[in-house]
């Protein structure tokens, strides 16, 4: 572990009644209800929120599936023991509800220097709508640890929720959040983050069911050297809500966050908001930030708000950017790809499958990230249809063929060929030797052969999947599909292969 020498700095942080997030606290006199006029509240439909503003208690819960590695500790622990433990307070009215009515909280403890080979998966599900749930969750991971840990929402509820993620000095911690809800589901709350002295943080937080969520998330350093990503995805139908609201502070010197939100609209009505907010204090110098946010309008009658802020104290900083955009299809990307006849349609689904796969392959949870893929390929078939199935055609009954010369292909190189199949065959030439494989990307219609060799894997140009040139098996996402390769066979200076047998390929 780096420990970066810097001098303990809580205690020198200067008090800054920033104008992007209002003070955080548990007292509910703090936060009135609003009427819709307020900073924080302007872009949400009130009403829309079912009650979750109102403070009627109920005793309604999620039912929780857990799967915990052997050695975290699950337990119910008590209001006061929460605030004990130092946990970010309430930031908004619904978030100082989910404390005060809850009835404590449940924590999920990793203890220290213990680096997990499993993720933590909360499985969080509601039964009804009518049901009004408070909730609060605070993971505890303790300092050099290194932990995922997954909540999952899905089924149908009116949410308020308050989950802290405390995480420990020199610790590595990978949280993903799934709004995965049914289409009336109501959820609205706040994630706190507290970074340790030189750890490591990434978030990832995707929302696609719901008819209204609303979700807050801040994030604060416990000293210096923390670093921060936070990356987030929404693919909002027609009537949906859904917000997110980001708040860094930076409140010690040498920290870095970067924050990259991507969000699809689609249908009438469909609105996305995105807020990121960065507050960087005097003390903190040295540091670093960056946030982005873009979001791709796939249908008229859509609206994303994007509105980035940033409040600046000190001139010392190494970098401090933001960046927006919101709009239609990138029309060169499209241009580019259907010059390779791809069809109009492949075309807008291989951009959108592209825009989202960044994002995704953060998770690193492989059948979480399987499962949100899918999920977005079923938005896609709304408005964009259903993807090409590939070109599988007959096979024709030959045996070996040259295919080119070997000194066609210089090592690391690739050549595409024709041997009157249903498409090309890419002819590669590694330092193991030569290796072939059908000429099109599983994920889209694209030649592999314009991809680069490493190794004995070739990645395809368009959105990086690599795939295993022994077995055609794809080792990044967002492919999920082999691609057939056949056997090569050296004869002189020819290279031969039967373009009629790919090898037989096992799914892993
Ligand atoms: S077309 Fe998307 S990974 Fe190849």
């Amino acid at each position: 572990m780096t420990v970066t020498a810097v001098p303990a700095v809580a205690e020198a942080i200067e008090t800054v009644a920033s104008h992007l997030h209002p003070r955080p606290s548990y007292d509910l006199a703090d936060h009135p209800v609003p009427n819709g006029r307020e900073e924080v509240w302007r872009f949400t439909p009130l009403r829309r929120l079912r009650g979750l503003l109102d403070g009627t208690p109920s005793a309604a819960r999620l039912s929780w599936e857990v799967s915990l590695p052997a050695e975290v500790t699950m337990t119910d622990i008590s209001s006061g023991a929460v605030r004990a433990l130092g946990v970010p307070a309430p930031v908004d009215r619904i978030s100082a509800l989910a404390a005060s009515l809850s009835a404590g909280a449940v924590k999920v403890e990793v203890p220290s220097g213990l680096a997990l080979s499993e993720p933590i998966v909360v499985n969080l599900s509601g039964e009804s709508v009518n049901d009004l749930v408070y909730g609060q969750v605070v993971f505890v991971v303790g300092a050099n640890s290194a932990a995922t840990i997954v909540v999952h929402h899905t089924g149908s509820a009116r949410y308020a929720s308050s989950v802290s993620v405390l995480v420990g000095d020199g610790a590595t911690v990978n949280f993903v959040s799934l709004q995965d809800w049914a289409d009336d589901a109501v959820h609205a709350g706040h994630v706190g983050l507290r970074i340790g002295r030189d750890a490591r943080v990434r978030t990832v937080s995707a929302s696609l069911g719901g008819d209204l969520v609303r979700l807050v998330e801040t994030a604060e350093y416990d000293g210096p050297g923390g670093e921060l990503e936070q990356f987030g995805l929404y693919f909002v139908d027609a009537g949906q809500h859904v917000e997110h609201r980001l708040f860094v502070d930076h409140n010690a010197p040498h920290t870095r966050s970067r924050v990259d939100y991507r969000g699809a609209l689609q249908g009438k009505g469909a609105h996305s908001v995105w807020v990121g907010d960065v507050l960087i204090r005097k003390i903190a110098e040295n540091i670093n930030t960056y946030e982005s946010n873009k979001n791709l309008v796939l249908t008229d009658g859509c609206r994303a708000d994007s509105v980035p802020n940033l409040e600046i104290e000190t001139g010392e900083i190494e970098g401090a950017g933001h960046s927006s955009t919101t709009g239609r299809f990138d029309d060169e990307q499209l241009f580019y790809l259907r010059s390779r006849g791809i069809s109009e349609e492949e075309a807008r689904r291989l951009v959108v499958h592209g825009f989202f796969a960044d994002i995704i392959r953060r998770i690193g949870v492989p059948d979480i990230e399987r499962g949100l893929l899918t999920t977005i390929e079923h938005e896609l078939e709304a408005t964009i249809g259903a993807p090409t199935p590939g070109a599988a055609g007959e096979r024709r009954g030959v045996a070996l063929v040259r295919a080119c010369g070997v000194a066609d292909v210089p090592v690391g190189g690739t050549l595409a060929v024709d041997l009157g199949g249903d498409a090309d065959i890419a002819v590669v030439n590694t330092a193991e030797g030569f290796f072939a494989i059908r000429d099109e990307c599983s994920h889209g219609a694209v030649p592999l052969s314009e991809g680069e060799v490493e190794g004995c894997t070739l990645e395809c140009y368009l959105h990086g999947s690599r795939f295993d040139l022994r077995t055609g098996q794809p080792l990044e996402l967002p492919a999920l599909v082999p691609v057939p390769v056949f056997a090569v066979r050296i004869d002189g200076d020819d290279v031969l292969i039967d373009p009629d047998q790919p090898i037989a390929i096992q799914e892993s």
